[in-house]
């Protein structure tokens, strides 16, 4: 099972060719990066990877944490978040789950249990988790859920799996409502498909739908758009794809998102819903 995400095939290559720049920024966490003060970013792999992680950090800390809690993170990718987690909390029970094996492999060779967890990563589609009814106290997906094939599915699926009381939180960008179908069609474009894959974007009254229909009362939400605006200049500097000079599909599809938000047409929000007890 799997599907076609460009971006990580380019990563998981630079990995195996033990490209030290993508080792560092992207061997951990593949996503964007979070600056408490963004003026003070530089456009290092190493600035990048701790924006990276404390991006992680912000994730979770919208599901109220605490050690012993039976925790899921979907999307897990290199398993970055439960590495994080696995750190900072003891006695928990982390389970990742991804589409794709091959991230997978590495995040079973990279992240070592320690502080009297336990961590196991399986492979499962989000949108039909590979899990027992009410198994979980917390079930997070850090920008992943615009890969989903269908969040309201998702949803229902974090939903059965939490215990009653138990917290989803989820980091995605949504677009304002007016700008939806552009930044859809932004999204569906070839630079970005090219790079990014699938990706379908949501509104916060989408949000707002999704929680009322799948029984989820919305508990949190945190704008973070400034503090990640920094990624874009790292992103570009990394030259992802090599073009002699000229202007790549990839950067084009960076430049875009850029764009979108500065002026404040797709934001960064972290979310944070709660099954009833
Ligand atoms: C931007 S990456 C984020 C990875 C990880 N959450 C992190 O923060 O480092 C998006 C992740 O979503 C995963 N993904 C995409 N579609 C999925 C699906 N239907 N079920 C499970 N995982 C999926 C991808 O394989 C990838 O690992």
């Amino acid at each position: 099972m799997s599907i076609n995400l460009p971006y990580f095939d380019l990563v998981l290559e630079r990995l195996a060719k033990n490209d030290p720049e993508f080792e560092i920024a992207f061997g951990r966490h593949v996503h964007w990066g979070y600056w408490a003060d963004p003026s003070r970013a530089v456009p290092t792999a190493e600035d990048y990877a701790l924006a990276a992680e404390a991006l992680s950090q912000q994730v979770y800390g919208a599901a109220n944490m605490a050690d012993g809690q039976q925790i899921l993170d979907v999307g897990c990718g290199f398993g970055g978040t439960i590495a994080s987690l696995n750190e900072n909390f003891s006695d928990l029970n982390l389970v990742g789950v991804n589409i794709d094996e091959r991230q997978l492999e590495r995040a079973r060779l990279k992240v070592a249990a320690q502080n009297g967890n336990r961590i196991e990563f399986k492979q499962g589609d989000a949108c039909a988790l590979p899990i027992a009814d009410e198994a979980f106290d917390r079930v997070l997906a850090v920008e992943c859920i615009f890969h989903f094939s269908d969040r309201r599915r998702f949803f229902d699926e974090a939903f059965r799996v939490l215990k009653p009381g138990g917290y989803l939180a989820l980091s995605d960008m949504l677009p304002a409502a007016w700008y939806a179908n552009i930044a859809q069609l932004g999204a569906s474009a070839s630079p970005t498909r090219q790079l990014f894959g699938h990706c379908q974007v949501c509104t916060m009254s989408g949000y707002q739908r999704l929680a009322e229909e799948s029984g989820f009362a919305f508990t949190f939400k945190k704008d973070i758009t400034a503090n990640t605006i920094p990624t874009y200049a790292f992103l570009l500097a990394l030259k992802i794809q090599r073009t002699n000079g000229k202007l790549s599909r990839s950067d084009l599809g960076i430049h875009g998102l850029k764009l979108a938000g500065r002026l404040g047409l797709v934001r960064y929000q972290i979310l944070g819903f709660q099954k009833p007890r």
